[in-house]
């Protein structure tokens, strides 16, 4: 039976290469899904399950799983890209459901005692009393936005929106000095990795995500990676080996470089040369690198679809690992969340420590977005931890001498062509007919990707839906009806 079943794959995959530079047609109803995050193994599950098996999967990494990628900090894992799941609301995360069935380890961050966890920008820590203070005036702006955002959402509202901080503006609650800026940094930015002046409040708040699987979140702590939740679908239905996938149509270390598509057909050049032929493709790769010239289209996407995919943001989240010789920050209960304190919005503000998921390993990292991740990006890493140790000579100092860290990692998810940015955000003035445009088909060519479901927009269980979603999507026009625009 399995190997009957493997005949038959290899005999599908060795169809498309035989067509590749010959006359012969295509085959009727291929597909190719052009990456393998979350949501290009949904969209072939989704295909797979709806008994169209003649697709392939080009994924220019070498593994699965996209931007759901642990790494190693001396031996131990960390996870520089997804690292949350969430729980405790009416309807159940996908990703948090399988985490579960395979027994992912995750801890529950408890963000509770922060106001006894806040740096002063010369050191010391805030009262108490003063951090609360300043967390009520943010939970009143945050409610004030979540209303008008609900004005704006009504049939009335129609196109209009405002920024995160207009809508502050408007509440005469703008934050301003180190302690408020810090909490405001907390609230938004560390969820849409972008400033409050570029997030749109209507798309922002309320965040549905929580809404509907709740606001308790739980940080993956395990050693196989928050990515095995992707090998798991992936070894429902792709042949696998040991852990190992060995279908034929999976195809890793492809990079796309050029979709050509014309009345009947489309044409996939890789950058090694390959060249494959199908009757449509999904394309899953980030907005971000949909904005850079990675990929060539042919002939060139409309006007529309280039102002849908430019007008979108990519946001850029990074957490900077570190592992000490010894700790020199508190580790008991309600430490684990530690904020910094200063005038420049954003500069080392997140801090937690790894002290419950990786205990005695005297780990830390702290979190950036936007403008400062790019400037890290950018510098040598000894800059950046020459930074970091002023901070940290601030923070838990106190005259004392503290250690440089041995080992540090720096993803860098915006330098890397394949990502372009950790994950899109939706910003002030982009209009729903615009986002209509990011998702809609253009003629064979299909797009999903966790920017193309605005619903839970920059998670993985975006990812997750929009796979299916895609894929149902060019399931119906298989069967009756295709949507793709073709001018
Ligand atoms: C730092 C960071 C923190 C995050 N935190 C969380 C979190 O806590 N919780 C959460 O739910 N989500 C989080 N996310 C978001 C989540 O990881 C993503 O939304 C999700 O994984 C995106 O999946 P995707 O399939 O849409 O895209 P991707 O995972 O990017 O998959 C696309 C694939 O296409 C490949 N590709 C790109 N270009 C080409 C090409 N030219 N040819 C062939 N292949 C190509 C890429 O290598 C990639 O494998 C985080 C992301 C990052 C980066
Ligand atoms: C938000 O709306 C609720 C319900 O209408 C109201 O009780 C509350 O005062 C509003 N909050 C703010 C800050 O405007
Ligand atoms: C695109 O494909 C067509 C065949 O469908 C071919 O004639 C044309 O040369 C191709 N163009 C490019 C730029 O690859
Ligand atoms: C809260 O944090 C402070 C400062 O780190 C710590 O001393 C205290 O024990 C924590 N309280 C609780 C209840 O965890
Ligand atoms: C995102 O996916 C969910 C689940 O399939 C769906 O209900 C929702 O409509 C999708 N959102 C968008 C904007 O497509």
């Amino acid at each position: 039976m399995k190997v009957s079943c493997s005949v038959v794959v290899f005999a599908l995959v060795f169809h498309f290469f035989l067509v590749t530079g010959s006359r012969s047609p295509p085959p009727s109803d291929s597909v190719i899904i052009i990456g393998a995050g979350m949501s290009g193994i949904m969209a072939a599950k989704t295909l797979e399950e709806a008994g169209y098996k003649d697709y392939i999967i080009l994924e220019a990494d070498s593994r699965i799983g996209g931007r759901v990628h642990k790494g190693q900090v001396d031996g131990n894992t960390v996870e520089m890209g997804a690292n949350w799941l969430f729980s405790g609301g009416p309807k159940s995360s996908p990703a948090h459901e399988i985490a579960k069935k395979i027994k992912l380890r995750t801890l529950y961050s408890d963000y509770g005692n922060l106001s006894s966890n806040i740096y002063k920008q010369g050191g010391g820590l805030y009262e108490k009393h003063v951090v609360e203070s300043a967390f009520k005036v943010a939970d009143a702006r945050q409610e004030f936005g979540t209303n008008l955002s609900k004005i704006l959402s009504s049939k009335k509202g129609g196109d209009d929106d405002i920024s995160i901080l207009g809508s502050q503006r408007l509440f005469k609650q703008v934050p301003k000095g180190p302690l408020d800026l810090a909490v405001d940094y907390f609230y938004n930015d560390f969820e849409e990795a972008e400033p409050t002046r570029i997030s749109s409040l209507k798309n922002t708040f309320p965040r549905q995500l929580m809404e509907d699987f709740g606001e308790d979140s739980y940080f993956v702590a395990d050693p196989r990676g928050f990515e095995t939740v992707v090998h798991y679908i992936a070894n429902q239905f792709l042949s696998h080996n040991n852990n190992k996938i060995t279908d034929p149509r999976l195809q890793l270390k492809k990079t796309v470089r050029k979709i050509n598509q014309s009345k009947n057909k489309v044409i996939i050049t890789t950058e090694d040369g390959s060249v494959y032929h199908a009757n449509y493709v999904i394309v899953t790769v980030s907005v971000g690198v949909l904005q850079s010239d990675l990929i060539g289209f042919v002939p060139r996407l409309p006007l529309w679809k280039k102002l849908a995919i430019n007008n979108f943001d990519m946001a850029i989240y990074t957490k900077i690992f570190m592992k000490f010789p010894y700790k020199f920050w508190p580790t008991g209960p309600g430490t684990e969340f530690l904020l910094y304190a200063h005038e420049t919005r954003g500069y080392f503000t997140i801090w937690q420590h790894l002290e419950n998921e990786l205990p005695g390993e005297n780990m830390i990292f702290v979190t950036v977005t936007d403008e400062e991740s790019r400037r890290i990006e950018q510098q040598s890493e000894k800059k950046t931890k020459a930074e970091i140790m002023q901070v940290l000579k601030k923070m838990f100092g106190n005259g004392k001498q503290i250690p440089e860290p041995d080992t540090m990692l720096i993803p860098k998810w915006w330098s890397n062509r394949l990502y372009k940015g950790s994950y899109s955000n939706w910003p002030n003035g982009y209009t729903l007919h615009s986002y209509h445009d990011l998702q809609q088909p253009f003629g064979r060519i299909y797009f999903a990707g966790e920017h193309t479901n605005s619903t839970y927009l920059g998670y993985v269980d975006g990812a997750y839906f929009s796979g299916i979603n895609t894929a149902n999507a060019l399931i119906k026009c298989l069967k009756h009806f295709c949507e793709g625009r073709r001018s």
